[in-house]
């Protein structure tokens, strides 16, 4: 539980030394150090990078409490004190993902509700059955890639590239930008040349709102630019960086940790191959395993507070460690037979993810379409072998190198598919002229069909 306290101690140096969330040792085995972390104390003192200091939130219930609070806990990163005070250096690889932008995710109070309401808006717009026959003609068509082959890296060719195709195609960019976000985003969550990365994402962005300004279209981007919130340019670029990169990583994290539990974890594998086990139960079981997020998003106490003999000062990063605290409460809440799903992987309070049922059906359509497909499908390396990328923010592996019967690939699977969309979405009803994107729906491959007619 919280205890906002009058502690003035103030500083970290008293405390007991800080993990490090970085480094060999941390990476050669992160979910059982942060397991052990768990089992120390509700928050534990961290080290981001050299030199930034932090606490991570393990405990289930500590984090529901935290999160609950938010005139206590608030997002707004310009209260990270070490930052404003020039302890982190402007070339941190932390910086892209903790410092504030003017989005959702680092705003609190009415203007948290007035960003929250333009993307939940937005969001409710995709028909979750057209998301549903997309997604899985998008895996189809990927698959068709590798399925002669017999063999297969799972996060390159599959994991990495599923989530991204579905969401060029929301948000309306072209094909080849799709590519160059992989690299972009990728440079963002693991820390390396993030800042060069960020820019290249403004400038890509950028360029799209004009083009939208200019011809709206059937997307996302123009749901947002429309919204009777009245986003400024500015507002709906931030929001974008935030849902493109919150849309892709995580998802595709969450597709390859459940596929590493299906094919490394005998019990599980045979549950869902012998339909004792929907793919969606297993989705759950895997985010009670091994979450997308380990040490991410921030919050910062308005004032003092300590948690046992922990004392954190006012305006220090308090990272959620959702996957530890899932972990250690799995054993309870998902044994076998269970289906619980009060996990955290999503987040919980005011700013729970607002795509959690979206994607969940993307992972729960493209692990089924993998399944039905790669008949005999199984791990290439050793399970010890498998190595996670070297974020510091969220769990996802590399590589998931798989053998399964190569296939010839059938004439009517996704590789057929025309590959670009038809226009199946009204703009949202904001009193402005309509732009003509009226088609009638269409059984082709087509991703702004996700998006059902107005609301
Ligand atoms: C289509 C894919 C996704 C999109 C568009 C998306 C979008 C977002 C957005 C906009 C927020 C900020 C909400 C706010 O601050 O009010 C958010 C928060 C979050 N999302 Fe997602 N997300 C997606 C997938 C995922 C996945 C797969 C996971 C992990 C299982 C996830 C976990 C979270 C978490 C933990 C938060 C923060 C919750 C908190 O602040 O307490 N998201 N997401």
């Amino acid at each position: 539980m919280t205890h906002p306290s009058s502690n003035t101690a103030g500083n970290f140096p008293t405390q007991r030394p800080a993990v490090r969330l970085y480094g060999d040792e941390f990476r050669r085995s992160p979910t059982a150090a942060l397991q052990a972390l768990a089992a120390l104390a509700p928050v534990v003192r961290v080290e981001l990078e050299p030199g930034a200091h932090a606490f991570l939130a393990t405990d289930y219930e500590t984090i529901v409490a935290i999160c609950r609070d938010p005139q206590t806990y608030v997002r707004d990163s310009r209260q990270w004190r070490d930052y404003a005070r020039g302890r982190i250096t402007h070339t941190s690889e932390l910086l892209q993902m903790m410092t504030w932008r003017p989005n959702v995710l680092f705003a609190d109070g009415p203007e948290h509700a007035r960003l929250r309401r333009a993307i939940t808006d937005s969001l409710d717009r995709i028909d979750l059955h057209v998301l549903e026959h997309d997604v899985r003609r998008a895996a189809n068509l990927l698959i068709d890639t590798f399925i002669s082959r017999g063999q297969a890296d799972l996060v390159r060719e599959f994991t990495d590239m599923l989530p991204l195709l579905v969401c060029t195609r929301l948000f309306g960019l072209r094909d080849e930008d799709g590519y160059r976000l992989l690299d972009i985003l990728a440079r963002i969550w693991d820390g390396t040349d993030a800042e060069r990365a960020g820019r290249r994402l403004h400038r890509l962005l950028g360029d799209l709102i004009n083009e939208k300004r200019q011809r709206p279209a059937a997307d996302l981007t123009t749901s947002l630019l429309q919204h009777r919130a009245g986003l400024s340019d500015e507002a709906v670029l931030e929001h974008l960086v935030l849902l493109i990169g919150a849309s892709n990583t995580p998802t595709s994290a969450l597709i390859g940790n459940t596929l590493q539990i299906l094919l490394t974890d005998e019990h599980t594998g045979r549950a869902v191959g012998g339909h004792r086990l929907t793919v969606e139960q297993a989705i759950h079981r895997a985010l009670w395993l091994k979450a997308p997020f380990t040490a991410y998003p921030f919050v910062y106490p308005t004032e003092d507070v300590s948690f046992g003999d922990v004392a954190i000062p006012a305006g220090s990063p308090i990272a959620l460690g959702l996957a530890a605290a899932n972990r250690s409460m799995a054993a309870h809440f998902n044994g076998p037979g269970a289906d619980n799903r009060a996990h955290l992987a999503f987040g919980v309070g005011d700013h729970q993810c607002p795509a959690k049922d979206q994607s969940l059906r993307i992972a729960t359509i493209a692990i089924e379409t993998l399944l039905v497909r790669l008949t005999g499908l199984r791990l290439a390396v050793p399970a010890a072998d498998l190595t996670l990328r070297p974020s510091v923010f969220a769990s996802a592996y590399s590589a998931l190198p798989v053998e399964f019967n190569p296939q010839a690939i059938p004439s009517e699977s996704g590789s057929t598919c025309a590959p670009m969309p038809s226009s199946l979405i009204r703009p949202i009803p904001t009193g402005r002229p309509r732009h003509s994107a009226h088609a009638a729906p269409s059984r082709r491959f087509s991703f702004p069909a996700m998006l059902r007619r107005g609301r």
